[in-house]
């Protein structure tokens, strides 16, 4: 039977980003005969513009049926005036809440050829290979009670919550276990225990699991201690895992010890590895439409789909190689560009990765 990926290229440079990763795609499909079927949805913007919300139900439901989703990126100017609860981000979190895709995995890996692309000197990141598991169905994110009022003297007031039940960190700690089990099993989980409950609790059960991973090291570090290790010392972290809001703000931080975060792919898993992939980055209305933007952070999310969500280890590590030989070539967007490099638009980009993959 066929496996069926929904694309949901959303706004900004989502559609010009997705367009080059479903080239990809398919010539993935055809070389490893992976019998892909494809079909095409709005979220965010785009789906405010055709259906007056940033998630149809009627999109909901094909993404509940399919095997797998591509994701663009959401957001832009046009919408943001708009009320919260129907903003693009909105269709974001909701396809992930109703989805069960609780586990966020976002790598921050160093290829050596951009190793000058760095914001830090090369030494510190050369080789660099981390593994960000960011819980992202709960915690402040979706957390009740939150309310904006004003008060009775007249001053407007807001407030967040910011629940973990154990259940939700236990589910969470066992992914960042079995990840790091089956790379440099060392598992570092960040929180702010010193002052937050929910941390208290975080930390409490992420030690009962460890129990049954003897053969990783675990750590705990505070996210503001952890926020300096990751521009100080990166190569200590193997496996990170945290909380929602904690892991939004250490993934950008660790996304631009790569040089670009349009170099960095993610994977939402639910409980039974079906997945929705996405790049890190978001919709960069700034450069929308003018064909600049860098495709391999979601070229390298189609990558993570064929592993995790389709087990094809050989098409995925296939696309790999192929961004990195066209990396070897020179070609270089403008966000990771350097001197001595030629710099090509986003389809060029594109383009390259599927010569270099047909070739392979
Ligand atoms: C991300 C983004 C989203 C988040 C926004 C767009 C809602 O920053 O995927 O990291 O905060 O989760
Ligand atoms: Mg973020």
């Amino acid at each position: 039977m066929s496996k069926q990926i929904l694309v949901l290229p959303g706004d900004g440079i989502g559609p010009e980003i997705v367009a080059e990763a479903v080239k990809v795609l398919q010539v993935a499909n055809d070389k490893f005969k992976l019998d892909i079927e494809l079909s095409f949805d709005e979220l965010g913007g785009a789906a405010i513009d055709k259906y007056g919300v940033p998630l149809a139900d009627a999109t909901l439901e094909r993404a509940r049926g399919v095997d797998a989703i591509l994701l663009g990126a959401v957001g832009g100017p046009k919408w943001d005036k708009l009320e919260p609860s129907i903003r693009p981000e909105r269709g974001l979190l909701k396809i992930r809440s109703q989805l069960g895709l609780f586990a966020n995995l976002r790598p921050a890996i160093l290829y050596s050829q951009l190793a000058d692309a760095s914001s830090l000197k090369p030494e510190v990141v050369s080789g660099l290979d981390i593994l960000i598991v960011r819980e992202l169905t709960g915690g402040i994110y979706f957390g009740q009670p939150r309310e904006s009022k004003v008060l009775e003297n007249g001053e407007r007031m807001a407030y967040d919550t910011l629940p973990y039940s154990e259940s939700e960190v236990r589910r969470i700690a066992r992914v960042g276990f079995d990840m790091a089990r089956v790379r440099g099993k060392k598992l570092c989980s960040v929180d702010k225990a010193n002052v937050l409950a929910s941390s208290q609790l975080w930390r409490a059960v992420v030690e009962e699991v460890a129990k049954d991973y003897p053969d990783v090291e675990l750590s705990h570090m505070y996210v503001d201690n952890a926020a300096m290790q990751l521009v100080r010392a990166p190569k200590q972290f193997d496996v990170m895992v945290t909380d929602n809001m904690f892991g939004d703000i250490l993934s950008d931080e660790a996304s631009m010890l790569t040089g670009s975060i349009g170099m960095l792919p993610s994977a939402s898993l639910d409980a039974n590895n079906k997945g929705m992939y996405e790049p890190c980055h978001g919709s960069a209305p700034d450069i929308a439409g003018q064909g600049v933007a860098n495709p391999l952070a979601t070229i390298l999310s189609v990558s993570m789909l064929l592993r995790y969500s389709f087990n094809q280890g050989a098409a995925a590590a296939a696309i790999e190689l192929a961004v990195s030989k066209v990396l070897d070539q020179g070609l270089r967007t403008g966000d990771i560009y350097s001197a001595g490099m030629t710099k090509v638009g986003t389809q060029a980009m594109g383009d390259a990765v599927v010569e270099a993959l047909r070739s392979l």
